[in-house]
């Protein structure tokens, strides 16, 4: 029996020497120490031996045990001290990818924000409009060249109504819903999405997002409109822009203009970026035509409004100097990441 326990003593202490990893020490310590051990057999061999034995052979197993124990802790330290070695508490922690925002969204709420600190509030317009709203209401006749199905996205949807579904070809239509929701003095903006079939190449894209602007009150005129539009370039552009208005046709608006801002490569000398003229076209404008008014139940001799209109991705391309409207819209998050300031 003495022969035996010294030939599992050298065993155990070698196997735990051995040990290179938590599992083998592990199985060791079931082996050794656990309930179907091969010291739990020596220990219900109490009874075998004459009385006068078993206190020496008792205080040899317990030794025995104890060491093992010992062992197998001390080992189970080295492992420990092991991984402390690997995970070095002051580094600077692993960065989170947060992600960014898309800059079309950054440029949208970068505009929106410049008109609600002079008074305007944000309201959403819809993407499946109905041909009333989108052109009828805006004073768009039915033969107007726009109308044509080539230039708008028209839907199957079942409707008993007079009016197609279709998707919005601008957000004009928002300020149709405002003028029929709210009452005047109003100033709103209206920024989403809009759709033409158009076919896609550098600056053409099927869907491409606008801002409305619309603000009807007692005294509105041009020169508020104006005031407005410098106030919005100068906070995307910079202090020194400068807006050239140019007299445009819109059958929602009398008059209407189209805005050129003096271009920012060669502060209009003339350059490719804008062919040569030294402006490039950013957006359409005007004050909001009587019968727009009438249409919505508004008395155009009580009330005058100004309403205005421009393409996110355009702004967009020229405040950061990107040269495909199709980089917006392809997912390349080499791209996309570029653009994280809010
Ligand atoms: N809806 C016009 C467009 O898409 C822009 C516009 C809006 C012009 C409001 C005048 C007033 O081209």
């Amino acid at each position: 029996m003495q022969k035996e326990l010294e030939k599992i003593e050298n065993e155990a202490v070698e196997a735990i020497e051995a040990a290179n990893s938590k599992e083998t020490l592990d199985s060791l310590r079931a082996k050794y120490l656990g309930r179907k051990s091969v010291f739990n057999s020596f220990f219900s061999r109490f009874a075998d031996l004459p009385p006068a034995q078993r206190a020496e052979y008792g205080r040899r197993l317990n030794s025995l045990k104890a060491k093992i124990t010992a062992l197998i802790a001390q080992k189970e330290q080295t492992f420990a001290s092991a991984v402390q070695k690997t995970l070095d508490l002051t580094l600077p922690g692993e960065k989170i990818n947060t992600g960014s925002i898309h800059p079309i969204s950054l440029m949208s709420q970068k505009i929106c924000s410049i008109f609600e600190k002079v008074g305007f509030e944000i309201v959403e317009g819809k993407e499946i409009e109905d041909e009333w709203t989108n052109f009828q209401a805006l004073n768009i006749p039915l033969n107007h060249p726009s109308r044509d199905a080539f230039d708008t996205f028209y839907l199957e949807l079942a409707n008993d109504k007079k009016y197609r579904y279709l998707l919005r070809s601008h957000t004009s239509p928002s300020q149709i819903h405002t003028l029929l929701k709210l009452r005047p003095p109003l100033a709103v903006i209206s920024p989403g999405r809009v759709y033409r079939p158009d076919a896609t190449d550098a600056s053409h894209s099927f869907m491409f997002h606008q801002i409305e602007g619309l603000a009807v009150g007692k005294d509105i005129n041009f020169g508020h409109l104006k005031q407005v539009l410098l106030l919005f370039a100068r906070g995307i552009f910079g202090e020194d822009v400068r807006l050239r208005f140019r007299p445009h046709f819109f059958p929602f608006t009398e008059p209407s203009a189209e805005v050129d801002l003096q271009c920012l490569i060669c502060k209009g000398k003339g350059c490719s970026v804008c062919s040569q003229s030294g402006w490039l076209e950013i957006l359409g404008c005007g004050m909001v035509h009587p019968q727009v008014l009438r249409n919505c139940h508004i008395n155009p001799r009580k009330y005058r409004g100004f309403a205005f209109g421009m393409g996110v991705e355009r702004i967009a391309m020229l405040q950061y100097k990107i040269n495909d409207i199709r980089l917006f819209f392809e997912n390349d998050i080499r791209f996309l990441e570029q653009f994280y300031e809010i």
